[in-house]
């Protein structure tokens, strides 16, 4: 198969975690679908995702996500040009359920499969329907991805040369808030619910560690401003009234966005890069937006927010690195995956020289 001249169109499938998703998008950033099935409502009461609820949740929605997802498509199917999958990091058994049916999918219609890194793609994400915002990035920037799974500074230098900088120690951003909401009694996913108390609290109201303070470097560490929230609570009880609650939540906040974005300036000015790129579910928090607004324009950096959409997992962002790996000529199975394919030379194992297909034994 060999690629078009034109930007090449790809299905993109996502289920690292718990969002089953499918786009087609192509190497431009142009989205013709993007379809995200959330599993917030079943992770809900345990306060976290369970991953085998996750996988099972995964494999019970992706034919029918990855079928919205092509409707976009004029003929059926016809003019993809590969299938992009994310192949990690993630839950082992969420992952599994997009890489085999991105296989068969693959298989079913004779086009090759290109493997994404769940990562790379949240730091692309930037370049999805572009706007006024972000139509001026180039490369290099700084990448700051803080997602309920990672928090971590990177210089992205070119879609297929990304650099870590720094990253946390212990929790992900996002996984402090979920603890700390979980622990306030605000539900799953405790970021937003942290994020709209915080607007009505006084930021100042309770004293909390700044993590690494003092500490020059790159990494970020969550664990410690957790366990003083968690002591806070024991020795002055659950917050009294909605006032007190919020008034915690902004210190909590407080100090969580002064850390991510005091980090990721302090990346661009040791990398030498202008442009500072937010991705991942935390890039929605607005204390995060304002004071990284805040300490670019002090800074003289230019600060580029993708739309909510872009942040938290999709697939869009899987089908858009993807095209770009294939237009690059990346193949998951150069990579190791086991593809089934209708073309001998990748073929791997499954197959007998006719084709037919090696039952399982
Ligand atoms: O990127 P994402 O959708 O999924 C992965 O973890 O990969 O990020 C989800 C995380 C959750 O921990 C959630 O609490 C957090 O992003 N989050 C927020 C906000 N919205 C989502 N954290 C702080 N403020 C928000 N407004
Ligand atoms: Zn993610």
């Amino acid at each position: 198969m060999t690629p078009r001249a034109a930007s090449p169109l790809l299905l993109g499938i996502e289920s690292s975690c718990d969002e089953t998703a499918a786009a087609v998008v192509n190497a431009e950033g142009h989205v013709l679908a993007d379809v995200v099935a959330s599993q917030i409502a079943l992770h809900a009461p345990y306060g976290g995702v369970v991953p085998e609820l996750a996988a099972r949740a995964h494999l019970e929605s992706i034919s029918q996500v990855v079928a919205a997802a092509l409707k976009a498509l004029p003929r059926a199917g016809a003019e993809l040009d590969a299938v992009a999958v994310t192949t990690g990091p993630g839950l082992v058994g969420a992952l599994v359920t997009g890489v085999e049916f991105a296989k068969a999918f693959a298989f079913a219609r004779d086009l090759p499969v290109v493997a994404v890194n769940h990562l790379e793609a949240h730091l692309l994400a930037v370049h999805l329907r572009r706007d006024a915002d972000t139509s001026d990035l180039g490369y290099p920037y700084v990448g700051l991805l803080a997602s309920g799974g990672h928090t971590a500074l990177y210089r992205v230098d070119a879609p297929d040369r990304i650099v870590l900088l720094g990253q946390t120690r212990d929790d992900a951003a996002g996984e402090a808030y979920d603890k700390v909401a979980k622990l306030l009694g605000l539900g799953y996913p405790g970021g937003p619910a942290i994020d709209a108390l915080a607007a009505r609290g006084d930021p100042r109201a309770v004293e909390l560690p700044r993590p690494m303070l003092g500490k020059k470097g790159l990494e970020f560490s969550f664990s410690g401003l957790k366990t003083a929230v968690a002591r806070h609570v024991e020795r002055r009880g659950a917050p009294a009234d909605e006032q007190a609650l919020a008034d915690l939540c902004a210190s909590f906040q407080r100090v969580m966005v002064d850390a991510l974005a005091g980090r990721a300036v302090a990346a661009c000015e040791q990398v030498g890069v202008e442009d500072l790129v937010l991705a991942g579910g935390v890039a929605a928090n607005t204390g995060l937006r304002a004071r990284a607004q805040e300490l670019c324009a002090a800074a003289c950096l230019r600060l580029h927010i993708p739309p909510i959409a872009s942040c938290t997992d999709n697939a869009a962002m899987i089908a858009y690195t993807g095209a770009l790996a294939f237009a690059r000529g990346e193949r998951a199975d150069d990579q190791g995956l086991q593809v089934y394919s209708r073309d001998p030379a990748r073929r791997r194992g499954r197959f007998r020289p006719d084709g037919t297909l090696i039952p399982h034994r």
